[in-house]
């Protein structure tokens, strides 16, 4: 590849990417994956002889991963809150791998700090080494509902509940030079850092703000957790699928999927650059944003980029919330 074709690659990326609706859609992966920048494919046995846990298993890109990653030789843990359904997935990718024993299942709410210490537990307790974590489990409740320990759902499923888990998991992960995944939102690109109302008890509730509320979240903490547990050979990463067609979104956005439903990426678009990250060598820059296999932006917008005292003021609530430093 010569200079110039790589830049102009680059460019044609960076253009899908800023201007969302093309880079989002399944045209911003058609055009992506035949561009000279495409990063190589992992070696199809990545893998082998791995374990990766992936949480909301069950349904959507979570059970895609699974397929995924157990193709690449991983033994996948499901992390369901519904062991028949997180069965029928176990049963799908023993079948598509040929594999008996490719796919384990573990059940935890991850909204629930109770459910969540109890799976680290038992996991710690199996002494498995962990190459993976994927934080997928995700929702996007129509009003205002709280968690177990009465937290706003969203951000104890997509922060609290993740934030937890990674930290108790520490021993398997360290064990596993693991690679932590945030499966996060584009939607976060809207919305700033609630550091003054993270539980979303002022004005009035919305679900699609509070979900990208709590996808900022992840991403703005992925510097704060890189530095948290880099000495255990680990690394943090975020990566934002773009539109995919999912059961959630169809339940969650349903005018939003309809309307999009042409452009909508496949599932396996939506986790590819998922997979990368957990399969690739070397394992990518630990504390970054990724999308069709390219570091991105947190913010585009001013606004939505918060000073590093709000991030550690988020930070602060965090650790409280879930008694990490306790
Ligand atoms: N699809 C998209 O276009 C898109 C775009 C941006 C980001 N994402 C993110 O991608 C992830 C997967 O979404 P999806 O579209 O695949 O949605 P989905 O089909 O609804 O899958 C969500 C998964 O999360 C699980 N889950 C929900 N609440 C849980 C809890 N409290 N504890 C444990 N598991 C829980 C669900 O379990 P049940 O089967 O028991 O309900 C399900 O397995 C989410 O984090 C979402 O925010 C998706």
């Amino acid at each position: 590849m010569n200079a110039l074709s790589h830049r102009a690659s680059r460019a044609l990326d960076t253009l899908l990417d800023r201007t969302v609706a093309p880079g989002f859609s399944r045209v911003g992966y058609a055009v992506r994956r035949h561009l000279p920048t495409w990063p190589a494919d992992p070696h199809p046995r990545a893998l082998v002889g791995r374990h990766v846990a992936v949480t909301g298993a069950s349904s959507g890109l979570g059970r895609r991963s699974a397929l995924d990653l157990a193709a690449l030789g991983a033994t996948v843990h499901l992390i369901v809150r519904d062991a028949a359904r997180g069965e029928r997935v176990a049963g799908e990718v023993e079948a598509a791998v040929g594999r008996t024993g490719a796919a384990r299942v573990w059940v935890c709410d991850v909204s629930d700090l109770d459910s969540v210490r109890e799976l680290a537990g038992a996991f710690v307790a199996s002494a498995l080494p962990l190459r993976g974590l994927v934080h997928n489990a995700g929702a996007l409740p129509p009003t205002r509902t709280t968690s177990a320990q009465g937290h706003e759902l969203t951000m104890s499923l997509h922060v609290l509940g993740p934030v937890l888990m990674t930290q108790l998991l520490l021993p398997a992960l360290a064990a596993g030079a693991g690679r932590v995944v945030f499966v996060t939102s584009g939607g976060m690109y809207t919305q700033e850092l609630p550091v003054d109302d993270p539980e979303f008890e002022r004005g009035e509730y919305s679900g699609t703000v509070a979900y990208a509320r709590s996808k900022r979240g992840q991403v703005e903490l992925l510097p704060v957790l890189a530095e948290r547990w880099a000495a255990s050979g680990m690394s943090v990463h975020a990566t934002h699928p773009g539109w995919a067609s999912t059961p959630g979104l169809d339940a969650s956005l349903p005018r939003f999927a309809a309307t999009l439903r042409p452009v909508l990426r496949s599932d396996v678009a939506g986790t590819d650059t998922t997979t990368w990250v957990v399969a690739r060598e070397p394992a990518p820059p630990s504390g970054r944003l990724w999308h069709d296999r390219r570091d991105r932006p947190t913010s585009v917008l001013a606004r939505s980029r918060p000073s590093a005292g709000e991030r550690e003021s988020f930070w602060q609530w965090v650790s409280d919330a879930t008694g990490l430093d306790a």
